[in-house]
């Protein structure tokens, strides 16, 4: 059995016991054996091990996890993107291109954009990585985006309501039978969890209940896309089916926010339910950014996620979305560097990502910085200087 002790760390993140909400310790060292933290102290005491990894006194934090991305498409909608900075909206009509150049490229031709963005991320110390499937639509085209997923992440979403497609245009319920039926069947020996966009133009409430029922009864969980283009039952549809996240969150109600917080329980018990907020979204569609410290102050917990797509936000790096919650939301960057790891731990469920405690996957980034504040305040620097997954230095 190997072990890798990663000391001279002037910051260690654990999000653990520790100093502030980030669970912080100065001169720490981390003891890293068979892909698990084992121990994690002050440097001066760190047990003897086989190998060692010399943080140079800067910062540690636990690898990003998105939440959200979607990586099998094809093509790219740089034009789109051109066309909005020049005043077009976005409305998700963009969609349907990137669902014709994914039907006809190769499973060969998605396997490499996904591992490319899959790499990408990774660099920029994205440790877990869900996808979603969502640029097929056919019950073929459905399963194989999330065969090809698998391959390269557990979390794996089923997205086959990301929107109706045009040859089902004048018939949606018989969409939403297809997507129940024979693609979910085919979709869920290669998915974990079942998403929906839940969005005018897109599909209503009582079809996104239908279909978000039908994947939880196949074994999967749920998530979903809600109240990104306007106002809508979304999220409060996520909170009553126990969503593990929704996701985007741009124009909330007080009722949702409520919701999302719990208090609309008679109990007073709380929900699971995440708040994954995608700042890149807003970034690259001009939105307005939803106003993160209103969910904060009602208790609800916040995650931050890429949304990685070629239509509304084709970013794959955390640290971006970290200094856009800083700036744009007004999240402290402690709070921002919470939901980039732990949040988004939470919004899959997940215990031990997300944190650096033991027992904890050896998932951790080493910046080349002193702090994590470095993340917000130096953005778009590349401030990852090593990446660990699964104890593993790639
Ligand atoms: O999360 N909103 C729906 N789906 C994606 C955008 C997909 C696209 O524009 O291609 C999102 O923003
Ligand atoms: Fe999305």
């Amino acid at each position: 059995m190997s072990s890798m002790l990663v000391d001279n760390i002037g910051e260690l993140v654990t999000n653990g016991a520790g100093e502030g909400p980030l669970g912080i310790r100065r001169d720490a060292a981390v003891l890293v054996e068979e892909g698990r933290v084992v121990w994690v102290g002050p440097s001066a005491y760190a047990p003897a091990a086989d190998r060692r990894l010399d943080a140079g006194g800067a910062a540690v934090l636990p690898g990003f996890v998105d939440s959200h991305a979607h990586l099998v498409f094809a093509g790219d909608r740089a034009a789109e993107f051109a066309a909005r900075m020049a005043g077009e909206p976005y409305t998700g009509g963009g969609i349907r291109t990137t669902v014709g150049a994914t039907r006809a490229a190769t499973d060969d031709e998605l396997r490499a954009t996904v591992r490319r963005l899959r790499g990408e991320a990774l660099r920029q110390g994205t440790t877990t990585m869900e996808i979603k499937s969502g640029y097929g639509l056919t019950v073929a085209d459905e399963a194989r985006s999330l065969r090809i997923a698998a391959e390269s992440s557990t979390e794996t979403t089923f997205l086959g309501a990301h929107v109706v497609p045009a040859e089902y245009a004048d018939r949606p319920d018989d969409y939403v039978g297809l997507v129940c039926g024979p693609m979910l069947a085919a979709a869920a020996p290669y998915a974990k969890w079942v998403d929906v966009f839940c969005e005018r133009g897109a599909f209503d409430v009582d079809h996104a209940r239908a279909i978000l029922a039908c994947g939880q009864a196949a074994g999967l969980g749920v998530r979903i896309h809600a109240n990104q283009l306007a106002p809508g039952g979304g999220v409060q549809l996520g909170v009553e089916l126990d969503a593990a996240s929704v996701d985007h969150c741009t124009h909330l109600s007080d009722a949702d926010v409520d919701a999302l917080a719990g208090t609309a329980h008679s109990d007073g018990s709380g929900t699971r339910t995440v708040a994954t907020l995608l700042p890149g979204a807003e970034f690259s569609t001009r939105s307005p950014y939803p106003d993160a410290r209103r969910l904060l102050e009602a208790g609800v917990t916040v995650a931050l996620a890429t949304d990685c797509n070629p239509g509304s936000s084709y970013t794959s790096s955390m640290a971006f979305c970290v200094a856009l919650a800083v700036r744009e939301m007004r999240l402290t960057p402690a709070e921002a560097v919470w939901a980039a790891t732990a949040g988004g731990a939470r919004a899959l469920r997940r215990d031990d990502i997300g944190v650096l405690t033991p027992g904890a996957r050896a998932d951790l980034v080493v910046l080349d910085a002193p702090s994590y504040l470095h993340l917000a305040y130096r953005p778009g620097v590349p401030l990852i200087r090593q990446v660990m997954r699964n104890g593993v230095t790639p």
